[in-house]
């Protein structure tokens, strides 16, 4: 654990899990956390400074001014809760690709929320589903940040009374294989691609599919494939990512569980065992020219954490 910074009211220690949206069918809504980081060191001051250093994915196009998403997550919290922004300095250490499909926008605002909860702790509360409101204010959508905020795989959903999420375990066979490109993707160009209405037997091919992902992680790794099959949104999206279909299609085609991952470009392969993982790689290799860094992560059962580097975890 690292020293309290000088002059600094108060200083915390946050790290924020990738994450990987729709996982094929469950578009907007099933999202898994997985073991790529950031790392953060927020520390608050009693004036009026800003300061940002950024290494790592990302480095050279992260905004170092007010307009930091990091920032303005952070200023966010601070006026909902009533109290004056103060002065930041922010260090970051971002391991999550950036513009990939695996979260990092998510990532950067659950890091402010849990920085703001962090710097705030002893005088504002916030409860879980507090916590997954204001990600969902600045995000638009719950899918990335549920699980970056709690772990592990989350069903997220617009309730009666806003933003809601149930986490759930994902069984030991699940094996995450994640194919990252050198190219990046706009997910508003992703969404804009996607017709307002789909057909009604698309629509139901969906529900029986998320109805049966959620069972295929938790229970019953040998259906993922069925499982993670969608019409939503993957090949409308194509034609702004054909490499990234095409390699979906090839893996899908040889048996593997293969989607876009978020709203692309990386490829998410959901294998049934570790050791199905390097077959998935050595396919790659063979069926496309686009390099591809394949990473074999583990899903992240924890999420995000925050401590204050004063008086230990909040
Ligand atoms: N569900 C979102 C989408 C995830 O696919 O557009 C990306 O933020």
């Amino acid at each position: 654990m690292g020293e309290p910074v000088t002059g600094a009211l108060r200083t915390v220690d946050i790290t924020v899990p990738a994450t990987s949206a729709n996982l094929g069918p469950g578009f907007d809504t099933l999202g898994l956390a997985l073991s790529f980081y950031d790392h953060l060191t927020v520390s608050s001051f009693d004036d009026d400074r800003l300061e940002i250093i950024v290494s790592g994915s990302g480095a050279d196009e992260i905004p170092t001014d007010a307009t930091n998403l990091v920032v303005r997550t952070i200023a966010h919290v601070f006026a909902d809760a009533g109290r004056p922004m103060p002065g930041l300095r922010i260090v970051a250490d971002n391991g999550v690709p950036h513009g990939r499909g695996l979260g990092s926008s998510g990532a950067a605002v659950t890091a402010g929320i849990l920085a703001a909860k962090g710097l705030l702790a002893g005088d504002v509360e916030f409860d879980d589903d507090a916590l997954l409101r204001l990600a969902t204010e600045l995000e638009g959508h719950p899918d990335n940040v549920a699980p970056a905020l709690f772990g592990g795989l989350t069903i997220a959903w617009i309730g009666e009374r806003g933003p809601a999420h149930k986490k759930l375990l994902v069984h030991r066979g699940v094996a995450p294989l994640v194919f990252v490109p050198g190219f990046t993707m706009s997910t508003s160009l992703a969404r804009s691609l996607q017709p307002p209405q789909v057909p009604r037997e698309d629509a139901v091919f969906n529900v029986s599919r998320s109805a049966l992902l959620v069972a295929a992680l938790t229970q019953s790794p040998e259906l993922l494939l069925d499982a993670t099959a969608d019409r939503l949104h993957q090949d409308y999206r194509g034609p702004a990512m054909p490499e990234t279909l095409r390699l979906v299609q090839a893996l899908r085609q040889a048996g593997f569980a293969a989607v876009v991952s978020g709203a692309g470009p990386s490829v998410l392969v959901l294998a049934d065992g570790p050791g199905h993982r390097q077959d998935a790689v050595e396919l790659a290799d063979s069926v496309t020219d686009t390099p591809w860094t394949a990473h074999m992560l583990a899903v992240d059962v924890r999420g995000g954490t925050v401590r204050n580097r004063a008086e230990g975890s909040t």
